[in-house]
């Protein structure tokens, strides 16, 4: 079960989800999947709303039933062996679900007693649940009087509770403010470091499976369409740098992009987009740019500005974007991550 990468804990082979409609026509939610996860790793998933994340993630604890394919959680089938599966499994589901009128303490231990804890191993690791996920002070108080935040954090305890080998957390930042969220990354990487867990993650934010991944699958359309760590991801795309100059309404002037192309030095391509004003078709509004790819986007910057300054051009604002899982994703599927 070893390879260079180290222990594997989760083959996922062949999967495929077909969900049938009430009408009768078929969604093709997950096409084909194939993925090891290994010990000790934070692995992202990270693609758009629909991509599959979350019929991906439920098929491999056991929630759902896979059309087709199989996976094995430390060897054990999820589907053939799956008390075995799920005994080294935590589950952070993508819905909340929690009992609104309990305290905190009363939804750790009624779940707790689900997964078949009970007495003073229940007690001790809800106690330690608590403290872990930082609601010891709010441990006695109803769930209904927390913030969407804490609410997560009490989501987050119950797939620990059993201490579990390996969690997955199924979009575990959505609809949190971004100091519970910060709080709540922090908690996935002390998962990591302190307790040596292994995390599948799912995000539809590249800065989320940027920061904490150890590896990301890119998925969409139900195929996972990129793998790898940040690193190797960033160089499919050739490492450059893409400098956007704003400039607004102003005309671009004849034979300007032609002119940066030849002249400045270090840019691999250089283009235009005309403004674009909202619409009720939705597509993003944005201003008149000039979009220039270059191997170092800084050092070509003082030669571009110049060139485009000649001409007359107001450059109302200048962004550097280093390579990132954005630009992967774009170049991968001709669209934005964000829509
Ligand atoms: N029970 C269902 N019946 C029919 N289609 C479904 C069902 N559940 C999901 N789908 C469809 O399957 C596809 C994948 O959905 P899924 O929820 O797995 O995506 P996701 O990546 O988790 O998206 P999100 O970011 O919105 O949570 C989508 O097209 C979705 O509409
Ligand atoms: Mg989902």
């Amino acid at each position: 079960m070893a390879n260079g990468n180290g222990t594997v804990l989760v083959e996922v082979r062949g999967l495929v989800k077909t969900y049938k409609r009430a009408d009768g026509t078929e969604v093709k939610a997950v096409q084909n999947i194939d993925l090891d996860i290994y010990k000790g790793e934070i692995f992202s998933f990270l693609g758009p709303n629909g991509a599959g994340k979350t019929t991906t993630i439920s098929m491999i604890s056991g929630l759902l039933h896979p059309t087709q394919g199989d996976a094995k959680i430390g060897g054990f089938s999820i589907t053939q062996q799956a008390m075995s599966a799920k005994k080294l499994l935590g589950v952070v589901p993508q819905e909340i679900a929690l009992y609104p009128t309990l305290s905190a303490r009363q939804n750790l231990e009624f779940f707790g007693k689900m997964y078949g804890l009970h007495g003073k191993e229940l007690s001790a690791n809800v106690d330690e649940v608590l403290d872990f996920t930082d609601l010891k002070d709010r441990a006695k108080d109803r769930v209904d009087t927390f913030s969407g935040g804490m609410k997560r954090r009490v989501n987050i305890g119950i797939g620990l509770l059993h201490k579990p080998q390996l969690v997955y957390m199924d979009e575990p930042t959505v609809g949190v403010d971004p100091q519970s969220r910060r709080r709540i990354l922090d908690t996935v990487i002390r998962l990591r470091e302190e307790r040596k867990m292994t995390v599948l993650y799912t995000t539809h934010l590249m800065e989320e499976a940027q920061e904490l991944s150890n590896r990301v699958g890119i998925i969409d359309k139900g195929r996972i369409i990129a793998l790898g760590t940040v690193g190797e991801l960033i160089q499919q795309v050739g490492e450059e740098d893409r400098l956007v100059l704003n400039i607004g309404e102003q005309k671009l002037p004849d034979g300007l992009i032609e002119k940066i192309q030849t002249n400045v030095q270090g840019i691999t391509r250089a283009l235009y987009d005309a403004p674009v004003e909202a619409s009720d078709e939705g597509g993003s509004a944005h201003p008149g740019h000039i979009t220039v790819y270059a191997k170092r986007g800084r050092r070509a910057l003082p030669q571009l500005l110049q060139l485009v300054n000649e001409t007359g051009l107001d450059v109302l604002a200048v962004e550097v974007r280093e390579p990132d899982l954005e630009a992967v994703f774009l170049q991968m599927t001709g669209r934005a991550l964000r829509d």
